[in-house]
């Protein structure tokens, strides 16, 4: 893989103000605990991975910022005020768009209709597809997307990494603040896996806040700023990507690690990551 990382560079300071706050946000189904008193901060200009094994609990906190559904206790601050977050129009009109793995775009239109799909532009009640299509290239353009020949062409036509593009050309194109991935290259060969995960540097570098959920730590550490944790429900470290290794990384998500000297105060108060839940 040889996606350059700018963390540290471009990426801004990982002590500005977040974007996002949780505090000690829980959920429950029924008597299971999902999530358990998990703090997240995820802050414009950088790309936060979210890690953690099968059943620790991602896809439940990623739904919960995406108002799928509440959160059961817990603050939700945006932009430092808290906020109310019960429907996923909530989170869209905060500026939150998620890209789910099973891409929601319509294989019959092609990619100008499905980037404004729902939201089409009108002028004087007549759709501007000439308006429509050149934002389409110019969001693309604008991410440095060449592989797509013509925005004319049908979605069914497009490859997987080509799809994933459109799904997060989408979310740009809609002046989102936050962009969610949740395991963006799951289904992608080496090639397309490559220019997914540059789209995903793009966005941070073009100023946006990217939640990137993925299994794959070379996928993580060649984009992500900041790796947050989560172990059975907690969130056990927050660290910035370039103060850890894959093999530590990879410590964490099984739970048998201890937290580098390196890692944040947050990640390093907390019980759990010090060896007692191996
Ligand atoms: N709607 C639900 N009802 C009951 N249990 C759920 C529901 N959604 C998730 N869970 C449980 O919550 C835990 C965390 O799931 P999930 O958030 O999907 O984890 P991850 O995405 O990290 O694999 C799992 O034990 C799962 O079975
Ligand atoms: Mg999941």
């Amino acid at each position: 893989m040889t996606v350059t990382t700018t963390s540290g560079g471009t990426a801004t300071s990982p002590d500005s103000a977040p974007l996002l706050s949780l505090r000690k946000v829980n959920k429950s189904f029924g008597a299971v605990d999902v999530l358990k008193d998990v703090d997240l901060d995820v802050r414009l200009g950088r790309v936060t991975a979210l890690v953690g094994d099968n059943g620790a609990g991602k896809s439940t906190l990623i739904k919960g910022i995406a108002g799928i559904y509440g959160f059961d206790s817990g603050e939700y601050l945006w932009e430092g005020q808290p906020v109310t977050v019960g429907h996923p129009k909530d989170a869209n009109a905060l500026g939150i768009e998620v890209v789910y793995q099973d891409l929601a775009l319509c294989d019959n239109l092609d990619i100008v209709q499905n980037m404004f799909l729902g939201r089409e532009e009108k002028s004087a009640a007549v759709l501007d597809e000439i308006t429509m299509e050149e934002r389409a290239k110019e969001t693309l353009a604008g991410l440095s997307v060449r592989t797509v020949k013509s925005v004319r062409q049908k979605v069914a036509s497009l490859s997987g990494g080509q799809r994933q593009t459109v799904a997060i050309a989408r979310a740009v194109l809609w002046n989102s603040k936050l962009v969610i991935l949740d395991e963006p290259t799951a289904a992608l060969g080496v090639a397309q896996t490559e220019q997914v995960l540059r789209l995903v540097r793009a966005l941070a570098d073009n100023g946006l806040a990217v939640i990137l959920i993925s299994h794959n730590m070379n996928d993580v550490l060649a984009v992500a700023d900041d790796i947050a944790v989560l172990y059975l429900g907690r969130r056990t470290a927050h660290v910035e990507a370039k103060d850890i290794t894959h093999s530590q990384v990879v410590e964490l998500i099984t739970g048998g690690g201890a937290a580098p000297a390196s890692m944040t105060s947050a990640a390093a108060d907390e019980p759990g990551v010090e060896g007692d839940a191996s």
